[in-house]
């Protein structure tokens, strides 16, 4: 059988640490085949499946569920992330060793869409998953400081007369954290880094030898809070597209390797949950099927990034974090291959109803993207080709 590949760019199958995924309790909006198929489009291998689904996968029973759900339809390595604390209540912590040692063999913590908030449970769970050598990724955001915040705390949503969401409630969790994983000796992962102020604590954090990772989504390297004057709620994410700098000082520190990985945070939403009034709709966005194409918009295109460089963001580094051996590195001779190949040249437009995912919530309606993944190969064997799912 034969592939032409004349002119493309192979890269190690992408990553992605941060997928919701929607199954179990929303299946109208996301399911583990459709995210799958998403992902395969995308160029991606494997993929993090966020707990925050309904029932919440705080337990062995929903992340071994999810686990052999993603391995029956076979296009994509899901891994399900566990919970930190029982329903994302915060309050008690979850059997992470349980859910350790299920067969999901569940290896990245996260209460996303909710922050672990309360230090004394942060720092515990810390010490457990430091014990099981797992890895906590937090949702960075002080709750008391974003009570009732509907955008980025600044001048666009004070002409709007939207509450603000100040870059200090991400960054005041960051700080604690990295103090907290330093003081543990454990690893801390920071889910979407959203503002300029994070990546100065990250640097600071990493010169002094904590053990701390982060990623930031594709919608936070391109689009700014300069988007929301249309008041549409396909716009609004947690955390919220922030100001024009900060962009500028993410795609800066992704270049730099200060944060070190793209993730896509992707969110599929019903259409009643979006087409509404900003204040009701809820926060997220598609993110799978387009990430290339932003992260070749935003870095490859300026000079920030060479292929290389999108190879070390989109896989190797991912791979690294979440300890998985068979992604995110060149292929050995004979060995089947696990990889995306990529069209540098290719430029498409986004049609979100054309999207694999069931929600079509894309804020990139429109916009045409460059590089196309041609092909994706899983373990020798094509799950996306020519567009299509194979
Ligand atoms: O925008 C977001 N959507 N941020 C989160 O933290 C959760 C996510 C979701 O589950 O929809
Ligand atoms: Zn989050
Ligand atoms: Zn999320």
């Amino acid at each position: 059988e034969i592939f032409d590949a004349q002119g493309a760019v192979a890269l190690p199958g992408f990553v992605d640490l941060h997928t919701h995924l929607r199954e179990p309790g929303r299946e109208d909006t996301e399911t583990i085949e459709t995210g799958s198929r998403a992902a395969a489009l995308g160029g991606y291998t494997a993929v993090f499946a966020m707990a925050n689904t309904d029932p919440v996968a705080d337990n062995a029973v929903v992340v071994e569920h999810v686990w052999r759900r993603g391995r029956e339809v076979g296009l994509v390595d899901v891994h399900p992330v566990g919970a930190v604390t029982v329903g994302l209540k915060g309050e008690k912590l979850a059997e992470l060793g349980t859910m350790a040692r299920s067969q999901a063999n569940v290896r990245l913590f996260s209460d996303d869409g909710l922050c672990v908030a309360d230090p004394l449970i942060m720092r515990r769970a810390l010490e457990y998953t430091k014990a099981l050598d797992a890895v906590i990724a937090q949702h960075a955001e002080e709750p008391r400081l974003t009570v009732g915040a509907q955008a980025h705390e600044g001048e666009t949503a004070a002409r709007l007369g939207l509450a603000g969401w100040p870059a200090v409630a991400e960054e005041a969790i960051v700080a604690r954290d990295c103090l907290l994983a330093r003081h543990v000796g454990a690893r801390l992962h920071v889910c979407h880094v959203s503002t300029a102020g994070t990546v100065d604590v990250l640097a600071w954090a990493k010169a002094r030898g904590t053990r701390v990772s982060a990623e930031v989504t594709p919608h936070h390297l391109l689009l700014d809070d300069s988007r929301l004057a249309t008041y549409d709620p396909v716009n609004k994410v947690n955390p919220p597209l922030r100001g024009h700098s900060d962009a500028a000082a993410l795609r800066q520190a992704l270049a730099d390797g200060v944060v070190d990985c793209v993730a896509t945070d992707h969110a599929p939403h019903a259409p009643q949950d979006k087409d509404c009034e900003w204040s009701a709709a809820r926060p997220g966005m598609l993110g799978l099927q387009t990430a290339l194409g932003i992260v070749v918009k935003t870095m490859v295109e300026p000079g920030l990034l060479d292929w290389r460089g999108v190879a070390r963001v989109m896989s190797e580094r991912p791979a690294e974090i979440a300890g998985l051996p068979d992604h995110g590195r060149p292929i050995a001779v004979g060995e089947p291959a696990t990889l995306a190949l990529v069209d540098p040249d290719a430029r498409w437009t986004v049609d979100g109803a054309a999207l694999a995912s069931i929600a079509g919530n894309t804020p990139y309606e429109g916009m045409e993207l460059p590089g196309a993944v041609i092909a994706t190969l899983l373990r020798g064997r094509f799950t996306a080709r020519d567009g299509k799912v194979a």
